[in-house]
């Protein structure tokens, strides 16, 4: 097999809410260019229209006049967040903070996620948040009168994280939030460049009270698990190389291009800068015979949305992969272990279900078969990959679920040559 080519994936999907959200808080003129124009980030720009902020259609340059905190006022709809858990998680922070009432509903994929996670901690902080049973949504919050909080997470997540921060930027107090291991940090990182006062000690960050945000001047860079579907297929052709530029390389999100060398892949970066405070670097992947890893849960958080990814990569490497500590894969946009390791089987790669992870054994070719992605994006794409292999044969059920957080995504891979 061979394949070669360059690729510049969209804007990377945790900065693009994020950068929505802030340029709503803020007072003045925010720009944000390359923001990723897909459902989820969409689903935060509807939270936030319906909470009374400016935000215009999402094009490549987006303007946002916030208005401040004070700006932001009762819906008179329900917040729907679609199938986006981060524009859940993160607007439940800044709706917790204000003096209004407000019910976040979604999806059927997003109402079975768990919401107990971010109901604790701006509980604690002093909002009211009512859940169903299950602990999902439909979830109502009424929020204002806030007060500072010390939370230990019992997760790594950013969206717990940055919810809890978000809380207190809004209500002006101060939060400190302790992880089991460090998550995402791009809530800290643009929160810091904005003039807000936050500080970070290993897994434990602090934004202290009354800090203030300046308006957001972003270039979105790539989104690294975008990427990572590309650049799983550089790493299979041995000879072959697949280029991808301008992409995020924050160390919190590239534990997959880690795994990835430890599998055998040639990887390196080059033009590497820093923009808007995320460093970015353009990547090439060469591919090699691979190996199977073990994966164990301190590396988890910094390729948690990679997982299903690795897991199809694994069927093709020699040997065994052990992915563990990965419970959270439960409750993604689907129960990622048990529908990556059931679709694996459906196109005759050796898998097992662990509790908090899975086993594969490789190589397994060809894989022939029909994948049920359950709406879930990254499983369409994942398994996207392997039946871009020659000899593999793979339908997937729902090839328009990618439109979540990659919408270009086919006619991106119909653009590499593999052969
Ligand atoms: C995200 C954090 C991760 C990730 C999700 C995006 C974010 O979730 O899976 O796709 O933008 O904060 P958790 O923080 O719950 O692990």
């Amino acid at each position: 097999m061979n394949v070669a080519g360059t690729v510049r994936v969209p804007g990377d999907k945790s900065i693009s809410h994020r950068a929505l959200i802030l340029a709503a808080l803020a007072e003045g003129e925010s720009r944000i260019t390359g923001i990723l124009e897909s459902a989820d980030v969409q689903s935060t720009a509807g939270v936030l229209r319906a909470l009374g902020a400016p935000i215009a259609n999402l094009s490549d340059d987006v303007r946002v006049n916030g208005g401040g905190r004070g700006a932001l006022s009762q819906p008179s709809v329900p917040l729907d967040c679609g199938n986006s858990g981060t524009t859940t998680r993160l607007m439940a922070g800044v709706v917790a903070a204000l003096p209004i009432a407000a019910t976040f509903v979604g999806d059927a994929s997003l109402s079975r996620r768990p919401m107990r996670r971010i109901a604790r901690p701006l509980t604690a902080m002093g909002a009211t948040v009512e859940l169903p049973d299950h602990g999902g949504l439909p979830m109502d919050i009424r929020g204002g009168g806030l007060h500072d909080v010390e939370w230990e997470s019992e997760v790594a997540s950013a969206q717990i994280k940055s919810a809890v921060m978000l809380a207190a930027l809004v209500a002006g107090v101060g939060a400190t939030v302790t992880e089991p291991s460090r998550s995402r940090d791009h809530t800290e990182r643009m929160l810091s460049a904005r003039g807000a006062n936050v500080t970070v000690d290993g897994s434990r960050v602090r934004i202290a009270p009354g800090s203030m945000l300046e308006p957001l001047d972003v270039d979105v860079p790539g989104d690294p698990s975008s990427a990572a579907f590309f650049a799983a297929l550089g790493a299979l052709a041995p000879g072959g190389e697949v280029r991808l530029e301008r992409v995020c390389v924050n160390e919190t999100r590239i534990g997959f291009l880690t795994q990835l060398a430890r599998m055998g892949a040639l990887i390196e970066f080059d033009n590497r800068r820093d923009e808007g405070g995320e460093p970015v670097a353009d990547v090439t992947v060469g591919g090699s015979a691979l190996r199977g890893v073990n994966v164990d849960e301190a590396e988890i958080p910094s390729m948690i949305d990679e997982l299903p990814l690795l897991a199809c990569l694994a069927t093709q490497a020699d040997g065994e992969t052990l992915i563990t500590g990965a419970a959270e894969l439960r409750v993604k946009e689907s129960d990622r272990i048990t529908a990556v390791v059931a679709n694996l089987r459906a196109v005759g790669a050796q898998a097992e279900e662990r509790g908090d992870g899975m086993r594969i054994v490789g190589p397994s070719r060809p894989l022939i078969g029909r994948v049920t992605t359950h709406g879930d994006h990254r499983l369409a794409m994942a398994f996207g990959i392997l039946g871009a292999l020659p000899g593999n044969d793979i339908a997937i059920d729902d090839r328009d679920c990618v439109a979540v957080s990659y919408p270009a995504f086919w006619s991106d891979l119909s653009r590499l040559r593999v052969a």
